[in-house]
């Protein structure tokens, strides 16, 4: 059964056990995919963020979904792309792991990501989507628990680019 699946469109909409927020390090919210989650989650994820004292790039926290139809919500946070020499890749590695060890740690066996780092903090979107496949299909094929990884892509040139790499 194929685990990994594309979706082109808004990550609010899917009805998962968690969807991954491509958040800054305070987790107050702002705009792209962070400013969508907050809006359709309602206040009561940015009440229950502000009890979290932020997240460290390249790690993950969790919280409950709210109004959004997936159960919780992922919450981590992308590195700014510096250049490349600044680390970036292994801390964007790190986010898809850490978030998936909070989704198996909490027993979830659905999750969608966005194509984090790869809007505002300008992250090279075909570099990223190839750490992106690369530690998910590691890290399922180590863990059977997860039964379905979606990689919701929002914008045309994200699309463009997952559905080569995974066709
Ligand atoms: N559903 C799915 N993907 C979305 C949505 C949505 N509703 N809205 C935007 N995206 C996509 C963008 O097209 C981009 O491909 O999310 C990807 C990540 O872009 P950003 O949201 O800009 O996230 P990022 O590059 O990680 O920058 C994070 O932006 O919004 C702020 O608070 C956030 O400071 C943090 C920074």
């Amino acid at each position: 059964m194929k685990k990994i699946e594309l979706y082109h469109g808004d990550i609010t909409r899917l009805e998962v056990d968690a969807v991954v927020n491509a958040a800054n390090t305070t987790l107050l919210g702002g705009g792209g995919v962070d400013g969508a989650i907050h809006r359709a989650a309602g206040p009561q994820l940015l009440a229950e963020c502000r009890t979290l004292n932020g997240c460290a790039t390249g790690s993950a926290k969790i919280t409950k979904g709210y109004n959004l139809p997936a159960r919780f919500v992922i919450h981590t946070v992308g590195p700014v792309w510096k250049g490349g020499n600044h680390g970036e890749a292994e801390k964007l590695a790190s986010c898809y792991r850490w978030s998936l060890q909070l989704a198996v740690g909490n027993g979830l066996k659905t999750i969608a990501f966005p194509n984090i780092s790869t809007g505002v903090y300008h992250f090279p979107k075909e570099q990223a989507a190839r750490i992106a496949l690369d530690e998910v299909t590691r890290f399922v094929e180590q863990h059977p628990e997860i039964e379905k990884v979606i990689f919701c892509v929002f914008d045309e040139e994200n699309y463009q680019i997952y559905h080569h790499l995974m066709s």
